[in-house]
């Protein structure tokens, strides 16, 4: 069965918000035959990424960066990952205060590297997430998920 990995760090009330619409969309019933595994950022292992077909990731900008949980999760990855994960799909969903956009740019050039392929816009939420921002990040996991249905 295809494996979609949700590799999230979760620090705040409103992080854990997205975090459980992004995780609600993964696993929606209309999604059949997809098995989604979830593990914190500062958890994660080659192991856990080499053997998903699909990622989720989720972070808060900190810094002006992804979180150091985030970047912690690709250094330890990267190498073991590089050449057996490429062109896998993925999506990502961050959270900031003031400004996501260099994480965006962390993200994408470390994705790039890695040959994965960007599935689904992604969901940057400031402030408290609204309606309309969790019914983003549910249509985040829906859509990633639902490139692994066979
Ligand atoms: C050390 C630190 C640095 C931060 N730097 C940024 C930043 O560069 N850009 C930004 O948009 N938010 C920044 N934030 C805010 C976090 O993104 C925010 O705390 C996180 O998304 C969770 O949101 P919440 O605390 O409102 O629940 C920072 C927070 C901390 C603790």
């Amino acid at each position: 069965m295809p494996t979609l990995l949700i590799i999230h760090h979760t620090p705040s009330p409103f992080m854990q918000a997205m975090f459980e619409a992004v995780l609600s969309g993964a696993t929606d019933p209309e999604i059949e035959g997809v098995e989604v595994v979830r593990r914190a950022a500062l958890a994660v292992s080659p192991a856990d990424v080499l053997s998903a077909d699909g990622y989720l990731l989720g972070s808060p900008a900190n810094l002006g960066y992804m979180s150091g949980a985030l970047k912690h999760a690709f250094d330890i990855v990267y190498y073991p990952c590089l050449d057996s994960t490429r062109g896998r799909p993925f999506g990502l969903y961050l959270h900031g205060n003031e400004g996501t956009e260099g994480a965006e740019r962390g993200v994408t050039s470390i994705t790039t590297g890695l040959g994965w392929a960007k599935a689904a816009a992604y969901v940057a939420v400031s402030g408290k997430p609204g309606k309309d921002d969790l019914r983003a990040c549910w249509e985040l996991g829906a859509t990633v998920a639902a490139q692994l249905m066979g």
